[in-house]
């Protein structure tokens, strides 16, 4: 049976994040500088995205630069911004007819500004788009994130418009940059690394986990199938007992 046909339209998680990692050590293993990966990560980037809305996900969210990421080579990290303007200019237009709705989450005004402006752009041109939300992790990391909701619910006990008991999960997550998201269901890694590397750490707390050894430029449509096959073949308890 085709790998497609072997999914439950049932039991499509709403929402995958991925770490996707592997494009210095698939260039590496070619000869070829860290970029390349890079570059030839984007047509995965592209696989994903069509692959999700194939199967109508209603969140897809990519890993594409962590706050750690600035301490790489100048050169990478150039490389890296230029890449990413470049290719949401040239598949904005696509994205777009397809129904996709543009999300950022991270520090998106410690980006340079060419890339916050063309991100913004991309963001308000499909504001109005009700298909898959694609939401890009940039300058993001975990302990960024919430180090910044702990500093704004501090001013608002400060500024007296909350007490201290009020502080419960529902207003942590408000102040998340995920507050209109759902958390995950699927977490998924490329390269066979089995770590978090700071991403999503409050919002990933009942995600399923999922890592594969395939290197990110590697990684294709039948690739998100097969972590949506293996997600539709676990038990989900939330620490509860479930009856059989
Ligand atoms: C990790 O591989 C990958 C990144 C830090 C960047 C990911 C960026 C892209 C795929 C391209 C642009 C993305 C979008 C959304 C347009 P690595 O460099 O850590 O690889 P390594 O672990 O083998 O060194």
């Amino acid at each position: 049976m085709n790998i497609f046909d072997q999914i439950d339209t049932k039991n499509i998680p709403q929402h995958i994040a991925i770490i996707m990692d592997g494009n210095g050590r698939w260039a590496n293993k070619q000869g070829h500088d860290r970029l390349f990966g890079h570059n030839n990560g984007v047509e995965s980037v592209r696989e994903t995205i069509k692959a999700g809305n194939k199967i109508n996900l209603k969140y897809l969210t990519l890993y594409a630069f962590s706050t750690e990421n600035w301490n790489r080579p100048k050169s990478e990290v150039d490389g890296l911004m230029e890449l990413l303007v470049r290719t949401i200019a040239n598949e904005i237009e696509e994205l777009h007819e397809n129904n996709v709705k543009i999300n950022t989450i991270g520090n998106i005004k410690g980006l340079p500004i060419s890339c916050e402006k063309e991100l913004n752009q991309a963001c308000i041109k499909t504001k109005n788009n009700s298909g898959l939300n694609l939401i890009l992790a940039l300058n993001y990391s975990s302990r960024w994130e919430l180090t910044d909701v702990v500093k704004k619910i501090a001013y608002k006990v400060e500024s007296g418009s909350i007490k201290v008991p009020q502080i419960n999960e529902e207003l942590i997550i408000s102040e998340l940059n995920t507050s209109d998201i759902p958390d995950p269901e699927l977490l998924i890694r490329t390269s066979g690394e089995h770590r978090i590397s700071n991403f999503l750490l409050w919002q990933i707390a009942y995600s399923e986990l999922y890592f594969t050894d395939i290197l990110w430029p590697e990684f294709k449509e039948k690739d998100l199938y097969e972590a949506i096959i293996n997600y539709q073949s676990r038990e989900r308890r939330f620490g509860k007992v479930l009856n059989k």
